[in-house]
């Protein structure tokens, strides 16, 4: 264990808006002497190294890491975690924040979480697991609809088709089992029954045992305002959640969270890092709808700037598997992130473009501008992905909140830019 005097450095995996939030949590903390990021991107570049390393290349973050003399690497990314990163860099000597590759697949497979859930009695919706597409389809001729359907393994976040009828049932698993849409991803599929209520997203730090939920959130997946358009990385998020009311967060905690991570020590396979508890809180109760081993984007944009905690000591605390000795604390103050995406997004987008106005945008104390995709071209910040920017600020209440974020998003341009105008308004 590190005694408090010897700073770190700290490398964290990725190079979106969230770990942009999570460098920035980080870059505040005594306890940090210096933080690498990769592949990183413009803004991140600010306050951390950035390393050419993919967030995939596990040899290349290894050798990284060692080169570089890390203390901690965090390692964020489903894809990575799913692979294998963190047993990898412990396999290195090298510690790191995160779930081991067995413990990651809570997420990387639906098919086992659903299991895990059946087993332990967590709340979930009812379902079948199918192996062949004629067996599932068999399935579906005595069906009631609207049903779900999603892909066994990770399809960045597009594998979840809800059917209206049979007719769109039978072509998601075509699409899914025998197109192969999301490859291997797709050779098992759950059908599950379709559930009601508003959806709340939790995060939660845990070392195996002691599990410490985050201050709550709530995402928009949809690209277009309304809820409408396709399914998109999250266009915007707020925290808390006016749903989830302290009688909420007492039922979720004896019988989602702490059940859920013993349930995964139980079975063998201890989960350290982050949980992201998807929940849909329905008539008969809260209910998880989905799983992510690590924390989410854009959730983490607005749960972060309301940590009153130093984010480096709970990683620290969650390694060590001493999470039940420090107490973490939060902000009452709400927060709104909304999302500037290139137009397009998600599906076709130009990159490339100048982007403006980033110095107004960000204001003392209240509103910071994390950056997804960005990158600086000769001197120049410019567009290189589909999420761009997330404009997060912060008040002493939810509707000042909401406007300083709008007044930061106004301050910034660039060509094509796109964003939700109701974001937080439901
Ligand atoms: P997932 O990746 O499993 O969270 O699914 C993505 C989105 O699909 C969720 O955020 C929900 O909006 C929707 N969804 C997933 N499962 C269900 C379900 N059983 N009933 C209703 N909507 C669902
Ligand atoms: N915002 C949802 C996710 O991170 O998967």
């Amino acid at each position: 264990m590190k005694t408090k005097k010897e700073k770190m450095k700290i490398l964290v995996v990725g190079g979106g808006g969230r770990e942009h939030a999570i460098v920035w949590k980080l870059s505040r903390s005594p306890l940090v002497d210096k933080i690498y990021c990769a592949p990183g991107n413009g803004g991140i570049a600010e306050i951390a190294e950035c390393l050419p390393v993919s967030a995939m290349d596990i040899v290349g973050m290894v050798s990284a890491a060692i080169e570089n003399k890390i203390s901690l690497v965090v390692v964020t990314p489903d894809d990575p975690l799913a692979a294998g990163m963190v047993d990898e860099m412990e396999k290195a000597g090298i510690r790191a924040f995160g779930p081991s590759k067995i413990a990651a697949e809570i997420e990387s497979s639906k098919v086992f979480s659903k299991k895990l859930m059946k087993e332990y009695g967590i709340p979930t919706a009812g379902f079948e697991t199918f192996a062949s597409s004629e067996k599932a389809m068999e399935y579906l001729e005595n069906c009631d609809f609207p049903i779900v359907i999603k892909a066994d393994g990770l399809a960045l976040g597009k594998g979840v088709v809800i059917a209206g009828d049979l007719k769109e049932a039978s072509q998601a698993v075509k699409e899914i089992m025998t197109d192969k849409t999301f490859g291997e991803a797709g050779n098992r599929i759950v059908i599950e029954e379709f559930l009601k209520g508003p959806e709340v997203s939790v995060l939660a730090f845990t070392d195996g045992s002691t599990v410490v939920p985050m201050v709550s959130s709530q995402d928009h997946k949809r690209a277009y305002d309304g809820d409408k358009g396709p399914n998109t990385g999250g266009m915007g998020a707020f925290s808390p959640s006016s749903h989830y009311t302290n009688e909420i967060a007492r039922y979720c905690m004896t019988n989602i969270y702490k059940k859920t991570i013993d349930a995964m020590a139980d079975i063998g396979r201890k989960f350290k890092g982050v949980i992201y508890f998807g929940l849909i809180l329905t008539k008969e109760g809260p209910k998880v709808l989905e799983y992510n081993a690590r924390f989410g984007d854009p959730e983490t944009q607005a749960v972060l700037p309301r940590l009153k905690t130093d984010l480096a000591e709970i990683f620290e605390a969650v390694i060590d598997e001493r999470l039940d000795e420090i107490e973490i604390k939060w902000s009452d103050e709400p927060v709104v992130c909304v999302v500037i995406a290139s137009g397009g997004y998600p599906k076709k987008y130009q990159k490339g473009y100048e982007i403006h106005g980033i110095q107004d945008a960000g204001r003392d104390g209240d509103t910071v501008v994390f950056h997804a995709g960005t990158k600086s071209e000769n001197g120049r910040l410019v567009t290189s992905g589909g999420r761009v920017l997330g404009v997060a600020s912060t008040g002493p209440d939810f509707r000042t909140a909401l406007e300083r974020a709008y007044e930061g998003v106004q301050k910034i341009s660039f060509t094509d830019m796109y964003y939700r105008k109701d974001i937080g308004r439901k």
